[in-house]
């Protein structure tokens, strides 16, 4: 088990990561706790599986004290948010109250945004429950909820006490749902961090088949690098966006398909192929650079195919995102394994090129793969 330390300009808080953590959890969280209760948030999902090991750790400090809510992305919403804070409220949790939330993606943004907002921010410590939300999304103080006009159009910075990260937990994922989240960790080794992404080269198949000691190894540099971006740039002033590899294709192909024909992972995975066939065109990333990062893409597994979709409905898909300003995005381009530059102005045509290229580019490095 280790400890690693988030350091942002507004707070400083420990990752506590490892086989060990969860059995650690009520240890240290009694360590956090001061005068208030404490109320531990999940969902009935996390629950089924994680409640009794939880309420195991936790109940000498919780008691009866636990609120489950609907971890589906369809009720990320602000009806969640006041049904929970009213919940809070009613039962007179003051500014002294030490949140847990045990879960995944949905659990921590909406629980993290409840914590930025009840009573003007009380405290939270995160129990992520899938690889996505260990390796990103519980680190970095990003909460927020969805509007029916998009995602996580509603939300705030908050960093937590602590994140307790037990990859013993993920095994309870479904396969496509754990592979989904490879993806991402392909993404901090395309971004920053040469060494993870020959490791995944290396350790595919073993990951895959979750091996412990190589999931431990992976979660730790993924949370290295996250730890390091959001020390520099808490509030994505400039260097966070580089997270965001992937994203701008990824968050177009998510909502073209009405946020059902892929798990978020799955489109970051097509939107990293697109964005590497970008660099590529514009002379940014050598052919046998990007041919590594195709290569590591297919062998986390099948994606879901490419629905048909034109340049002109992606374009506009991509004019929505929320990080585009006046319709133009600043795209974050690999420029060699292990870098890549943020903010890059990139030809329609270009885009248009690498979105017909895709299918093939993913075939070709298929056919490399299984041959
Ligand atoms: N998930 C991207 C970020 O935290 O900035």
């Amino acid at each position: 088990m280790k400890t690693i330390s988030v350091h942002t300009p507004s707070a400083s808080y420990p990752v506590v990561l490892g086989r060990g953590a969860l059995a650690r959890l009520g240890a240290t969280v009694e360590a956090l706790r001061r005068d208030g209760e404490v109320y531990l948030l999940s969902s009935r999902r996390v629950w089924r599986f994680w409640g009794r090991e939880l309420l195991r750790r936790l109940r000498h400090v919780t008691r009866n004290r636990v609120i489950l809510f609907d971890d589906r992305e369809t009720a990320k919403n602000l009806a969640t948010v006041e049904e929970i804070c009213r919940k809070l409220a009613k039962s007179r949790a003051d500014r002294q109250v030490l949140l847990i939330a045990a879960g995944g993606g949905v659990v921590g943004d909406v629980a993290g945004f409840i914590a930025a907002s009840y009573l003007r921010g009380v405290r939270i410590v995160h129990v992520p429950t899938t690889l996505v939300a260990q390796v990103d999304s519980a680190i970095g103080g990003k909460t927020g909820v969805d509007l029916p006009e998009g995602k996580n159009l509603v939300g705030a910075f908050h960093q937590p006490e602590a994140v307790v990260a037990d990859p013993v937990v993920l095994e309870t994922l479904s396969a496509r749902q754990f592979r989904s989240a490879l993806y991402e960790v392909i993404k901090y080794g395309v971004i920053g961090d040469a060494s993870l992404f020959r490791f995944l080269e290396r350790k595919m198949e073993r990951i895959v088949k979750m091996d412990y000691r190589a999931l431990e190894f992976m979660i730790e540099r993924c949370v290295r690098q996250k730890a390091r971006v959001v020390k520099l740039d808490e509030r994505e002033g400039g260097l966070r966006q580089v997270l965001n590899f992937g994203h701008t294709i990824g968050h177009a192909l998510e909502a073209l398909t009405g946020y059902s024909r892929f798990l978020h992972g799955e489109a970051v995975g097509w939107g990293m192929l697109g964005t590497t066939l970008i660099a590529v065109g514009l002379g940014r990333i050598d052919e046998g650079s990007a041919a590594r990062i195709a290569s590591l893409v297919v062998r986390c597994g099948e994606l879901p195919a490419l629905p048909s979709i034109s340049p002109a409905a992606l374009f506009s898909a991509i004019a929505g995102d929320k990080k585009a300003r006046n319709g133009r995005v600043g795209w974050v381009i690999p420029c060699r394994i292990g870098a890549a530059n943020i903010g890059v102005a990139v030809p329609d045509r270009l885009v248009e090129a690498a979105w017909r290229e895709l299918p093939h580019f993913y075939a070709h490095a298929h056919r490399e793969v299984t041959a």
